[in-house]
C-alpha cells in the first residue's frame, strides 16, 4: 500500500464539509477530491476537545479493495441512522447490512439459496408478469412521474422474491411504510442519531419505526404458520430459526425483513429511473440495443439465458450504473487500531468509500462522464474498480436477480414504447440515501415508431453525465 498525501480538517473549520457530507455528499466529495486529492480527513468537529472520532474519505480502487475486502478490519453499519438502545429504530437498522462477523457470515449464507443464479432464473415468469403488470397501465402521450412507475416494479418484484407476496396492495403499504422511513431518515440526519425530542424529525422516525416493526412482526407470524418452507426469503430464515440452524431471533428476523426490502426495491427503483432517462436521452445509442433485442428475441416471456446474450442491453445497463450508482458511497467503522494509506486510524473511525468517485475516475473509465455503453462490450473493469453492487465478502446479495430484472424491464418497455424525458423537466439528483431524482422523474411513451429524439432538460444532472442531448 502506498502513502497518500492527505488533507486533515477539524474544529470549526471541519462544520461545512460535515454539512456538505450528510446534505450534500455528491457535491461534498466531489470538492475534496479537486481541492485536496484522495486521501480527505474530517476531525473532531468540536474545538479543544481532544481527537475525537475521524471519518476518512479514500477514493479509488485500493481504497476501495482495502476497505471492502477486510470487514474484520472495517465493519459494516449499516446505511440509516441510529435510534436510542432499546428504540424499534435501533432493533430494525440491525438487518443484514448492519451486522457483522459470524453472525453476519451464518445469516448471509442461509440467505444465499434464493439468490443463486439457477433460482433467479427460474423467477422470469413471475417478474415479466409483474413487469406487463405495470407498463399495461402506461398511458400513451401523458406524462407521469416514471420514478412512481419503477419503484412500484421493482418493490412488486422485491416483494414477490423476499415474502412470496401475491397481495400487492399490501406489499405497497410496505413500500410506503418503507419509504416514509426513508423520508424521516433523510430530514433527522442533521444529526447522527434521532433523539425522541418532541415535534422533531427524530421523534418521528422513532415512533414510525414502531409501526414498521409491528407490520414486520405480523409478517414473520403468517409465514410461521406455513407448514413447509416456502422459495421465498422471509420464509426460508423463518424456517431456519424454527430448525435452529441459526441463532435468529425474532428481532433479527424482523430486522432482516425491513433491511432486505429497503435495499431490494428503494436501490433498484433508483437504477431502472437512471436507465430510462439514459435510454431517453441518447437516442442514437439507444436504437441500437432495440435493434439488438428485435433481432434476438421475439418471444415474451424470454429464458433468462436469451437475456444473458444481449451485450448491448448489457452495457447499457452497466454503464447507467456506473454514472449513477444508486449506491454513492458506503461507510465502515474500524474495528482497531488500523492504517490507511499511512494515515494511522483507531477504533471507532470511519472510512468512507465511494462508488461514485470511483466510477469517474478517467484511470478506469476514459472520458468518465460521457455515457457510452458500448465501452462495455471490450472493457472488463476489476471487481474494486466497478462498485455499484460494493464487493469483497459483503457483495450485494441481490446483484445477479437485479441485473436480470432491469434488463427484463429495460427490455420490455423498449419493446412497447418510445420512451421521452417530459420536454423542459428540471432534473436534480441528489443523495436521498440513495443517489436519485430529487423531484421525481417526468416521462412521456408513445408508439415505438423506431425515432428516437431527445428533449431539453435542465439541472444537475446535466454536470453529472453527458449525454447526446446535452452536447453540442
Ligand atoms: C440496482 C439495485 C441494487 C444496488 C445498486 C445494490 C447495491 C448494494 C450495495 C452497494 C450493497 C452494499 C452495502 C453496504 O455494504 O453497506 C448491497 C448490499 C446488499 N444488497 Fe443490494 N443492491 C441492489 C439491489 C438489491 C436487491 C434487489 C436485493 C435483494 C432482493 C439486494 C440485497 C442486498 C443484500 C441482502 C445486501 C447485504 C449484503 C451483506 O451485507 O452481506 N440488493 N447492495
Amino acid at each position: 500500500m502506498t502513502n497518500r498525501k492527505k488533507h486533515i480538517v477539524k474544529g470549526i473549520a471541519s462544520w461545512p464539509w460535515y454539512r456538505g457530507f450528510f446534505q450534500d455528499p455528491y457535491a461534498c466529495f466531489n470538492n475534496m477530491s479537486k481541492l485536496h486529492g484522495n486521501l480527505f480527513v474530517l476531525g473532531n468537529p468540536i474545538p479543544l476537545s481532544g481527537r475525537g472520532r475521524q471519518h476518512v474519505f479514500a477514493f479509488g480502487e485500493e481504497a476501495n479493495k482495502l476497505v471492502l475486502s477486510q470487514p474484520d478490519v472495517f465493519r459494516s453499519g449499516g446505511q440509516v441512522i441510529k435510534g436510542p438502545r432499546h428504540s424499534a429504530l435501533q432493533r430494525l437498522r440491525a438487518g443484514i447490512i448492519a451486522i457483522n462477523g459470524v453472525k453476519h457470515r451464518q445469516h448471509r449464507k442461509l440467505m444465499q439459496p434464493p439468490f443463486a443464479k439457477i433460482a433467479v432464473a427460474s423467477y422470469v415468469p413471475t417478474i415479466t408478469r409483474l413487469i406487463d403488470q405495470v407498463l399495461d397501465r402506461w398511458v400513451m402521450d401523458k406524462p407521469f412521474n416514471m420514478y412512481d412507475e419503477t419503484t412500484k416494479i421493482a418493490n412488486w418484484i422485491a416483494a414477490h422474491i423476499l415474502f412470496d407476496h401475491e397481495d400487492f396492495d399490501r406489499s405497497t403499504q410496505t413500500c410506503e411504510l418503507i419509504t416514509r422511513w426513508i423520508d424521516l431518515d433523510v430530514k433527522a440526519r442533521k444529526l447522527p442519531i434521532a433523539f425522541d425530542i418532541p415535534g422533531t424529525a427524530g421523534a418521528r422516525l422513532l415512533r414510525h419505526a414502531e409501526i414498521v416493526e409491528e407490520a414486520m412482526h405480523e409478517l414473520i407470524n403468517e409465514k410461521r404458520k406455513e407448514t413447509e418452507p416456502n422459495k421465498d426469503v422471509l420464509s426460508v430464515l423463518v424456517h431456519a430459526a424454527r430448525a435452529e440452524k441459526a441463532d435468529l431471533t425474532d428481532v433479527d428476523l424482523a430486522a432482516h425483513a425491513v433491511i432486505l426490502h429497503a435495499a431490494a426495491f428503494v436501490t433498484t427503483a433508483t437504477a431502472l429511473s437512471w436507465a430510462m432517462y439514459l435510454i431517453a436521452q441518447n437516442p442514437k445509442f439507444s436504437s441500437e440495443p432495440n435493434e439488438e433485442i428485435k433481432s434476438n428475441i421475439t418471444n415474451w416471456p424470454p429464458e433468462a439465458s436469451q437475456v444473458d446474450r444481449l451485450p448491448l442491453l448489457d452495457g447499457l445497463i452497466r454503464e447507467s450504473q456506473r454514472l449513477l450508482p444508486p449506491v454513492h458511497h458506503v461507510i465502515r467503522t474500524a474495528t482497531s487500531e488500523t492504517e490507511l494509506f499511512g494515515l494511522e486510524m483507531q477504533s471507532r473511525d470511519r472510512a468512507v468509500v465511494s462508488a461514485f468517485m470511483t466510477h469517474r475516475d478517467p484511470e478506469i473509465f476514459e472520458n468518465p462522464s460521457q455515457f457510452d455503453p458500448k465501452r462495455w462490450l471490450d472493457n472488463k473493469p476489476g471487481p474494486f474498480q466497478f462498485i455499484p453492487f460494493s464487493a469483497g465478502p459483503r457483495l450485494c446479495l441481490g446483484y445477479q436477480f437485479v441485473m436480470l430484472e432491469m434488463k427484463l424491464v429495460v427490455f420490455r418497455a423498449m419493446q412497447r414504447f418510445k420512451i421521452n424525458v417530459l420536454d423542459n423537466t428540471h432534473l436534480d439528483a441528489n443523495v436521498q440515501l440513495t443517489l436519485r431524482p430529487a423531484a421525481g422523474l417526468p416521462m412521456v411513451v408513445s408508439n415505438p415508431d423506431g425515432s428516437f429524439k431527445s428533449t431539453r432538460v435542465t439541472g444537475n444532472i446535466n454536470e453529472l453525465v453527458q449525454c447526446e442531448s446535452n452536447q453540442a
